[in-house]
C-alpha cells in the first residue's frame, strides 16, 4: 500500500501528525480507553472535571502529581524521535492531544498543545502560569495569591485553548499528508482535524494497532504501534 503512494509522499510539501496517548505508551505512559487505559480504572467525572476539582481539590492533584512523576520520569521513543527526524527533511507541525511535553523533549520544534501541559501550572483565580517540573510538598498547592494552583490542562467541559484550536485547524485545512498516530479519536473537537484534512484532499494514513471510528476513511491504515512503524514510514518521504 506505502508503496503505490510513496511518489506522493515524497513529493508532500506539509505534512501534519496528530497524536493521541498511544505515541507515548512505549514510554511507559498508560492510554485512557486501550488495554490498562486510565479511564478503565478511574471515573473521569471524579478526576478530570472542574467540579471534581473544586470537590476533592487533593484527591485530584494528588492523582496529577503521580501523573506529573511519571511523565517527568519518562523519556521519548522511537516514535517521537522518527517525527524529529521528517522535520529534518520536509515541513512538520504537531498537532497534539497529549500533555506530557514528550514531542518537545524529544526535539519537535512545531508542536500545538491542544489539551494544554501537565508541566505548566497555572493559578484558579489571578493570571499566574509557570512551568513546573518539581513535586509540591503541600497538596493542593497555592499561589502567591492565596488562591489553589491547577495543572493547565484542558478537563472535560472545558473548551480547547481557542488560539492554539485556531492554529490547529488551519494547519489541518492546508496539509497534503495527515499521520494521525496514537489516538482512538473518541474526543472532539480534535477527532475532526482528518476530516478538515480530508476536505483539502489531504492523504489520510493512521498508526494504531487497533482500528478507530475513522480508520475507514483513511488512506493507509498501519496496524502497528508507533515505536515500530513510525521510525520506517519516515523513510518513505
Ligand atoms: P486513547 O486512550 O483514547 O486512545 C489511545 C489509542 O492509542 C488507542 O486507539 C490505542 O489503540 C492506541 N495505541 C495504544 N498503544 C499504542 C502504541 N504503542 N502505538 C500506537 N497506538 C497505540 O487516547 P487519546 O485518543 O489520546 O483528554 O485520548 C484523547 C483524549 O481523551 C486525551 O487527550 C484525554 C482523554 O480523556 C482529556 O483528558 C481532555
Ligand atoms: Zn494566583
Amino acid at each position: 500500500m506505502l508503496e503505490q503512494i510513496s511518489d506522493k509522499l515524497k513529493q508532500a510539501e506539509k505534512i501534519i501528525f496528530v497524536t493521541g496517548a498511544g505515541i507515548s505508551q512505549e514510554s511507559g505512559i498508560p492510554t485512557f480507553r486501550g488495554k490498562d487505559g486510565l479511564w478503565r480504572k478511574y471515573d473521569p467525572m471524579k478526576l478530570a472535571t472542574i467540579d471534581a476539582f473544586y470537590e476533592d481539590p487533593k484527591l485530584v492533584w494528588e492523582w496529577y502529581e503521580e501523573r506529573r512523576k511519571n511523565i517527568l520520569a519518562a523519556k521519548p521513543n522511537l516514535g517521537h524521535l522518527a517525527i524529529v527526524q521528517l522535520e529534518k527533511k520536509k515541513p512538520v507541525h504537531v498537532l497534539t492531544q497529549n500533555i506530557d511535553g514528550l514531542h518537545q523533549r524529544a526535539g519537535s520544534k512545531n508542536v500545538y498543545e491542544l489539551h494544554g501541559s501537565i508541566i505548566t501550572i497555572k493559578c484558579t483565580v489571578c493570571g499566574f502560569k509557570d512551568k513546573i517540573s518539581t513535586s509540591f510538598s503541600k497538596l493542593p498547592p497555592l499561589c502567591k495569591c492565596g488562591n489553589i494552583l491547577r495543572p493547565d490542562v484542558v478537563w472535560f467541559g472545558e473548551s480547547l485553548p481557542q488560539d492554539v484550536w485556531q492554529a490547529a485547524i488551519s494547519q489541518a485545512s492546508s496539509c497534503d499528508t495527515m499521520i494521525i498516530v496514537g489516538t482512538s479519536l473518541a474526543v472532539s473537537p480534535a477527532n475532526l482535524l482528518p476530516i478538515y484534512a480530508k476536505q483539502n484532499g489531504a492523504i489520510l494514513i493512521e498508526i494504531n494497532p487497533e482500528e478507530t471510528p475513522m480508520s475507514g476513511t483513511m488512506d493507509i491504515s498501519i496496524r502497528s504501534s508507533a515505536a515500530k512503524a513510525l521510525p520506517e514510514l519516515v523513510t518513505v518521504f
